[in-house]
C-alpha cells in the first residue's frame, strides 16, 4: 500500500501560516530552499493517526456544506485537512482564545467522534478540522 508522505499548503508568506500552526504545536523542524520549483518550503512534522484515513464526501442533500463546496467546484477537490486530538473541549478553548474562527461554531458529532472545523481564514486557507475519535460509535 502506498504511504501518505506530505500534504502541502501554498502560501504567501510562509512565516504567518508558521506562526499559526505553532498554535496547534505544530512546529517547523526545517526549511529548505528549492531552486529548482523556485519555492520556499518548511516542514512541519505531524504524527500520523493510527486510525488514518482518506475520507471520501458526497453530499446527501442540497443544503450539505459538501453541496455547498461542489456548487464552487462541480468536479469536486480537496475539502479538508483533520488532526486528530485528545481533549477537544480543551482544545476549542484554546482555539478561541487564540483568535481562531470555529465555524460552524460549536464542537458536532463527526463520523468517527466529536468534531470541529477551523474557518480556512483562520488557516492559511485550508479547512482543518480537529477529530477526537470515539471507538464505540
Ligand atoms: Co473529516
Amino acid at each position: 500500500m502506498m504511504k501518505l508522505s506530505h500534504i502541502a499548503i501554498a502560501c504567501p508568506e510562509l512565516a504567518k501560516l508558521e506562526s499559526v500552526f505553532a498554535k496547534l504545536q505544530l512546529k517547523v523542524e526545517e526549511r529548505i530552499d528549492v531552486p529548482s520549483e523556485k519555492v520556499k518550503v518548511a516542514m512541519i512534522p505531524v504524527q500520523m493517526s493510527e486510525d488514518f484515513r482518506l475520507e471520501l464526501l458526497e453530499p446527501t442533500s442540497d443544503d450539505s456544506p459538501i453541496a455547498g463546496f461542489l456548487s464552487q467546484r462541480p468536479r469536486g477537490g480537496m475539502h479538508h485537512v483533520c488532526f486528530e486530538v485528545d481533549g477537544i473541549e480543551a482544545w476549542e478553548k484554546i482555539l478561541i482564545r487564540e483568535g481562531f474562527v470555529i465555524l460552524p461554531p460549536g464542537i458536532r458529532k463527526g463520523a468517527r467522534g466529536q468534531a470541529l472545523f477551523i474557518h480556512p481564514k483562520s488557516m492559511g486557507g485550508v479547512l482543518v478540522e480537529l477529530e477526537e475519535i470515539h471507538s464505540e460509535e
